[in-house]
């Protein structure tokens, strides 16, 4: 689904060159769920927002569902963003001006879903996540954890095949973000692949590969032993 060859991504002001991804090569395939690790500043979320072509590479090749996103044309890779990719952010992203609905149906419009159609994939998600009371309040109106919980709506309502999330539980409580975690995997049992950035290393067990980074290069690529993995409940 992804390959990433000799990827470089760097950043030049009037002096330097700083290079934040150095040579990163990397393959996932459908369906894995796949743990980003690393320090403050090692180039996850760089990593991220390239494989969801939020941000492009300065050199090497990125694949994308066997297409060369490094060559694809602006409007062809928001159309594939769109279409395939479901981001989740570490402070949720929601728009404050909007309701719950009106966040998780947003996507939907973007995609050019037809209203009939977005009210009913819309009332699938409240119904999902136990949010159909909160249809109508604001974020603000929200606990972190549910307003997390609206951020996932939001990412997977237009059923992407790739869901990333940055640091998805970094602003709640370990008991929300154990909900949260399961809730990926869940999501991932049922087909999606997800690539998560975290800090936790009991929350990187439920990925089922940790891909390790330190200043900008891959340092480790491992399976996550089946008995390390929480078990899905
Ligand atoms: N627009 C930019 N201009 C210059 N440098 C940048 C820019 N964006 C990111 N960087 C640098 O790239 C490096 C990697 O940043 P990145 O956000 O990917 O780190 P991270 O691994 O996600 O860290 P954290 O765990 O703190 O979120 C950092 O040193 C950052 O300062
Ligand atoms: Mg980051």
């Amino acid at each position: 689904m992804i390959t990433l060859k000799n990827l470089f991504k760097y950043y030049d002001n009037k002096f330097q060159r700083t290079y934040v991804s150095k040579d990163i090569n990397l393959t996932i395939n459908e369906g894995e769920f796949v743990t980003v690790m690393g320090p403050s500043g090692a180039g996850k979320s760089t990593l991220l927002n390239i494989i969801g072509m939020l941000d492009e590479p300065n050199e090497g090749e990125y694949y994308f569902l066997d297409q060369p996103a490094h060559e694809l044309k602006e409007k062809k890779k928001t159309e594939f963003h769109r279409n395939y990719v479901g981001f989740i952010f570490q402070a949720f992203h929601l728009i404050d001006e909007m309701t719950v609905a009106e966040n998780i149906e947003t996507p939907l419009i973007y995609k050019g879903v037809k209203s009939k159609e977005r009210q009913s994939m819309v009332a699938d998600m409240l119904d999902r996540f136990n949010m159909v009371a909160k249809k109508d309040l604001f974020p603000a109106q929200l606990s972190g954890g549910q307003q997390q919980l609206v951020g996932i709506a939001r990412a997977i309502v237009g059923k992407p095949k790739l869901l990333l999330a940055d640091e998805p539980t970094g602003n709640l409580h370990s008991e929300q973000g154990k909900e949260i975690m399961k809730l990926l995997q869940k999501l991932n049992e049922e087909g999606i692949t997800i690539i998560q950035v975290t800090h936790n290393e009991d929350f990187a067990a439920y990925g089922k590969r940790i891909v390790r980074i330190a200043d900008g290069r891959i340092e480790s690529d491992e399976i996550v032993s089946s008995l390390a993995q929480p078990q899905l409940s």
